[in-house]
Parts: structure tokens; C-alpha cells; sequence
């Protein structure tokens, strides 16, 4: 069996193969950081030109990287949503037409469902655990129950863990995307050098905010321009790194979860990952933190939720459509 994934969602065109027979994984990424670098953020049409001109040829590279022809895909699996739509478009129908060709069937694959599972293509891990997604366009904590069932505690209420990450980090002066540039400038600084706002932390709801934390740094730059950049980029990913930790941890101890698994692109970042298997070692909870090609954007979860999914409720129709927003699965 050779489950083909594909990611088009936002800014990697991506293909990858799974074999879950042994459990191993083939996988393409083509990265389009140059291409919007030069306007701070993805412009959508572009993006969708690139993942119009990649995602044939990676296909066929990841085939040939594992030794198949094209004919020995028996699953094709494609992101759906939530994403750019003309961005999603584009590998949704290449994976619906590919399906079609090979008269094999197809899934369609919920995006942040797949950054929640992700895990699992690497480790054993139990339902029922807990998943934090901290990615540039979403911050959601779920209660998982099975492969199909989940419950959404908590959401932003505002700005993604990673948006306060680029968005602080271009305050500071650095590049877009600037969550791993504001880590790098991090290393140097002293994390309790300045006393950066923890939204919610104590709040009833699982919901986290971190606009606030954008505005405090703005004020804080105008009121200290003197203030050593390291020190400052270190309290500010303290601030947003603690309220994750803490508030994930309290809600594994609320509802008695073993297991809590990270995913998203912010789960790159070392001082969470060193904080959470830190604060996870001492409450006796078992934090899961999947390798940095499984947490950033990429085909692999893809290939393997759609695996799961076909599994638990079979191919999805060929007329399944984009959905740019997340949508929870209905329960039940
Ligand atoms: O999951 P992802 O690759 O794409 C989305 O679906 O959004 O996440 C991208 C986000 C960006 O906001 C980026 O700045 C952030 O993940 N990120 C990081 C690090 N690496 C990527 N944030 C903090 N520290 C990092 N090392
Ligand atoms: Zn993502």
C-alpha cells in the first residue's frame, strides 16, 4: 500500500508517500519563503502559482526517491482546508484527478486535524491525549477522543501563537516569517530581564489571547529604546512559551490526560520544547513533541491522516470541496 499525501494549504507545495505497512515515509517539500519574503507576508496568487508548478514534479520525485511508479499509489490524500483557497484548489483537484486516473480511492484531509495527529506517524500515542496546534494561522487546545472524534477547549481569541511570534519579531526589526529569527536573537537574552502580559493565563475558558502581548511590546519600544534586544526578544517568546505551557498542562490535569501532543510550526521553537518536556517531566504528564519536519507544514501528516481517516470512515467523494476556515469535525 502507498498512501500519496499532498499539502498545498498556504506557503509549501509538499508530496509525500507513506507505507503503512512498515511505517515509513518519502517526502518532497518546496518551500516558497523567497518568493513573498520581499512583501512580509504569502501573497495568495502567488502562492498559488507555485504550488501550480511544483506539485506535479514533486510528485514524481517522491515516487522515484521511493522506488514506485506513479501506477503503485493506491491512496491519494489531499488538504482541504482550512487554508488560501486558490492555494488549496491546486492540490485538492491534482489529488482528485490523480485518483481519478488511477481509479484509487481519495480522502480529504482537514489540515490542523492532521498538525493534532501528526504524532502518531512517528510514536505509539492513546487516546484519549490532549493536542496543542501553534501554527501562523491557528492556536486551538483539543480534547481527543478517538481518530475521528475530538472536542476544541480552547482557540485565540485574537493573533496565532506564531503571528505574535512574526509580528513581535518585526517589531524588533527582524525578517518575516520571524518566529525562528526572534528565537535566534533570544539565545543571548536574559527571559526575566522584563516582565512581558500573560493573557488568560488565569482565565476560566481554555481560550488564549496574544494581541495584548503585540501592543505591550510596541510601548515598551517607544518607552525603552535603550533596552538590550536579546533580553527583550527572550521575554517577550517567555511570555507567550508560558501561558502555552501552563495553561496546556492545566487543562491535561482538568480532564485528566496522560498524554499531551504538540503540533504547528511554533512547536520548532526550543524554548517551548524545552519548557514543556521540563514542566511536563515534573507533573507527571508525558509531553509528545513530533521532529521539526513533522511540525512545520508538510505532506507526511497529511498522507498519514488520510490513512487514518480512510480507515475509520472511508474515501470522501470527488466532489469534496475546499473549506478555508477550520471547521471542527461534528461529534458524535
Ligand atoms: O504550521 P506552520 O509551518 O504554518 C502554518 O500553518 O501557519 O507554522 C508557521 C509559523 C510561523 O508563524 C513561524 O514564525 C512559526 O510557525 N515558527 C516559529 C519557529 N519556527 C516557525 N515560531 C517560533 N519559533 C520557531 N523556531
Ligand atoms: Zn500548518
Amino acid at each position: 500500500m502507498w498512501v500519496l499525501g499532498l499539502e498545498s494549504s498556504c506557503d509549501e507545495t509538499a508530496a509525500a508517500l507513506y507505507h503503512p505497512e512498515s511505517g515509513r515515509f518519502f517526502e518532497r517539500v518546496a518551500r516558497q519563503l523567497a518568493v513573498h519574503a520581499p512583501y512580509g507576508g504569502v501573497v495568495p496568487e502567488l502562492a498559488s502559482r507555485c504550488h501550480l508548478e511544483t506539485i506535479s514534479p514533486l510528485t514524481h520525485a517522491v515516487c522515484a526517491d521511493a522506488g514506485i511508479a506513479l501506477a503503485a499509489i493506491t491512496h491519494v490524500a489531499a488538504t482541504a482546508g482550512p487554508g488560501l483557497a486558490g492555494a488549496l484548489i491546486v492540490g485538492l483537484s491534482y489529488g482528485k484527478a490523480l485518483a481519478a486516473g488511477l481509479a484509487v480511492p481519495f480522502v480529504a484531509v482537514n489540515h490542523i486535524e492532521a498538525h493534532m495527529y501528526a504524532a502518531g506517524a512517528e510514536a505509539e500515542v492513546h487516546t484519549p491525549f490532549l493536542a496543542l496546534v501553534v501554527s501562523g494561522g491557528h492556536t486551538l487546545l483539543v480534547d481527543i477522543h478517538d481518530a475521528l472524534q475530538y472536542t476544541v477547549l480552547g482557540r485565540t481569541r485574537d493573533d496565532a501563537a506564531g503571528e505574535a511570534f512574526d509580528k513581535g519579531a518585526k517589531l524588533l526589526g527582524l525578517g518575516y516569517p520571524g518566529g525562528q529569527a526572534l528565537q535566534e536573537l533570544a539565545r543571548g537574552g536574559n527571559p526575566r530581564a522584563y516582565a512581558f502580559p500573560r493573557a488568560m493565563l488565569h482565565d476560566q475558558s481554555w481560550d488564549f489571547s496574544f494581541s495584548g502581548l503585540k501592543t505591550a511590546l510596541v510601548y515598551f519600544r517607544r518607552d525603552h529604546p535603550e533596552a538590550h534586544l536579546p533580553d527583550v526578544a527572550a521575554a517577550y517568546q517567555e511570555a507567550i512559551v508560558d501561558v502555552l505551557v501552563r495553561k496546556t498542562l492545566r487543562a491535561a490535569r482538568h480532564f485528566r490526560r496522560a498524554t499531551v501532543v504538540l503540533g504547528g510550526g511554533v512547536t520548532a521553537n526550543t524554548r517551548l520544547r524545552e519548557h514543556f518536556l521540563a514542566e511536563g517531566a515534573r507533573q507527571g504528564v508525558r509531553v509528545l513533541l513530533p521532529s521539526f519536519a513533522l511540525c512545520t507544514d508538510n505532506a507526511r501528516m497529511i498522507a498519514y491522516r488520510g490513512w487514518q481517516v480512510y480507515g475509520a470512515r472511508g474515501a470522501s467523494t470527488l466532489d469534496a470541496d475546499i473549506f478555508p476556515a477550520f471547521v471542527a469535525a461534528p461529534r458524535g
